[in-house]
């Protein structure tokens, strides 16, 4: 049974809220400390979905985990790792991507692994073809099972170049966890940089990694024999900042966001200036309001690291509805994420979608069946409706759709933003916002 969201629109949300750890790294910090017996201790993890289902996964391969939700403090004490049973583990297949990230640290801890059936946002193919060839490059073996894949390592894993065809995240993620602890040195070239990349190495480093960083994005892992165990900070969740940012923009409102962090924002805060939103940044967070006035209409493209994020894409979308003039969107990360826009053109917005190249970047989809570019003609007023949540950002997004419309909007599968947006109906709450749950 899932909740709705009633939600009266039209009011501008004011206030403070607290943005926590990176959903994008502390899940991936959880999976490095499966490659000690040592005992780890993350802070400032935010309690999201996310967070459960990896905390599930390692307890399933007999890890201790300990946490103190309202500190954020988690504590990972792995000691000696079993193979989990499998049943567990296919309890959690489809719940969340993390899973294939576990290939690694287990070859390595125990010479094989189970992993489930991945899950996730549907916003493109999301296949993990680059992962499964490093893993084999490597010299893991692999075989699919029900509910999953099996893997082994007989031979142990090996380093190897590796070249990804393009920089995506969790293929770096993946070589970088395989490569610290196989055998040589590992020359990975056109890796993602992204900033929740660097914490993950920060975190490895300090479990005894050796791992440079090159400004043509190549990374260098040399092998390691033993890792131990760390305390680390999580960096800030910037894309749960800028959805609260755009959502500010968005209602007219004014938001301060205690933790968000400008150097992990700077081409966000580029794109809200020149939107015509406001922000101030203080040593505690940003303050982000609507000055007044009109927004402006902008050209924008997403991009790996330092371009412009795709996860900030919809709710700037959302944003840009209530923008002066045409705006147009190069989407070039994923291939489908502008399925969120039907909704919004329901609700009154004027957004176009095409399967051109709108943009100068080069992409990987131009001249296909994928509907990547999108134009905005604003500003529209918007006005409510009933929506069904298609994917996390595409339903916070159609959630602050329905704060800025006027009258009572129905918000239909709003589970899903538990995923990554931590304890966001409080915040609404404490936004001003007038909104009530009820089981569907
Ligand atoms: N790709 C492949 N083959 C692969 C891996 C990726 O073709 O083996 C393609 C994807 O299909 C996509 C592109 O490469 O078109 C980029 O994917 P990437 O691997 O970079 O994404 P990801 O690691 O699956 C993470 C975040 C996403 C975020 C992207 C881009 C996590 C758990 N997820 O996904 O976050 O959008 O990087 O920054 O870290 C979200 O938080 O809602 C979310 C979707």
């Amino acid at each position: 049974m899932g909740s709705v969201l009633e939600v009266n629109g039209g009011k501008p949300l004011k206030g403070e809220i607290l943005v926590r750890g990176a959903k994008n790294f502390v899940s991936k910090a959880m999976v490095a400390s499966l490659l000690t017996g040592e005992t780890s201790v993350l802070r400032n993890v935010p309690e999201i979905r996310d967070v459960e289902v990896v905390s599930e996964l390692l307890a399933a391969h007999g890890v201790d985990i300990d946490y103190d939700q309202e500190a954020g403090n988690l504590t990972i004490t792995p000691g000696e790792p079993f193979l989990a049973p499998t049943d567990r583990v296919e309890r959690l297949a489809g719940s969340s991507r993390i899973p294939i990230l576990f290939c690694g640290p287990l070859l390595h801890r125990l010479g094989e692994a189970f992993i489930p059936d991945l899950g996730g946002c549907h916003i493109g193919d999301r296949p993990v073809d680059f992962h499964l060839r490093v893993l084999e490059d490597f010299g893991a073996e692999r075989s699919a099972a029900p509910g999953g894949m099996r893997l082994s390592a007989p031979r142990g894993l090996r380093a190897r170049p590796v070249r990804l065809p393009y920089p995506s995240v969790g293929a770096t993620e993946q070589t970088l966890l395989t490569a610290v602890m196989a055998r040589g040195m590992t020359e990975l070239s056109n890796a993602a940089v992204e900033p929740e990349i660097m914490d993950l190495i920060a975190v490895l480093q300090k479990m005894g990694a050796i791992i440079s960083v090159d400004t043509d994005r190549t990374i260098r892992i040399e092998g390691v024999d033993e890792l131990h165990g760390f305390t680390h900070t999580a960096l800030a969740d910037r894309i749960e900042a800028g959805s609260w940012a755009s959502a500010a923009l968005a209602t007219r409102g004014d938001i301060y966001v205690r933790g968000a962090k400008q150097q992990d924002m700077m081409t966000f805060l580029n794109v809200f200036r020149r939107i015509g939103g406001a922000f101030k940044v203080d040593d505690e967070g940003i303050r982000f309001w609507h000055p007044g006035g009109e927004l402006h209409a902008a050209v924008l493209e997403t991009d790996v690291h330092p371009g412009l994020m795709t996860d900030w894409q919809q709710p700037l979308v959302v944003a840009l509805t209530q923008a002066d003039g045409l705006s147009i969107i190069h989407e070039t990360v994923y291939e489908n994420r502008f399925g969120f826009a039907e909704a919004l053109r329901g609700m009154g917005a004027n957004i176009s979608v095409y399967r051109e190249c709108l943009g100068g970047l080069s992409c990987r989809f131009g001249w296909q069946n994928y509907y990547h570019s999108a134009v905005i003609q604003g500003p529209t007023p918007l006005h409510a409706a009933d929506i069904e949540v298609p994917d996390l950002r595409g339903g916070f997004s159609h959630l602050i759709a329905a704060l800025s419309a006027t009258g009572c909007s129905h918000v239909s599968g709003i589970d899903i933003i538990n995923r990554g947006y931590e304890h966001f109906m409080e915040k609404l709450d404490m936004l001003g916002a007038d909104v009530s749950l009820f089981a569907d």
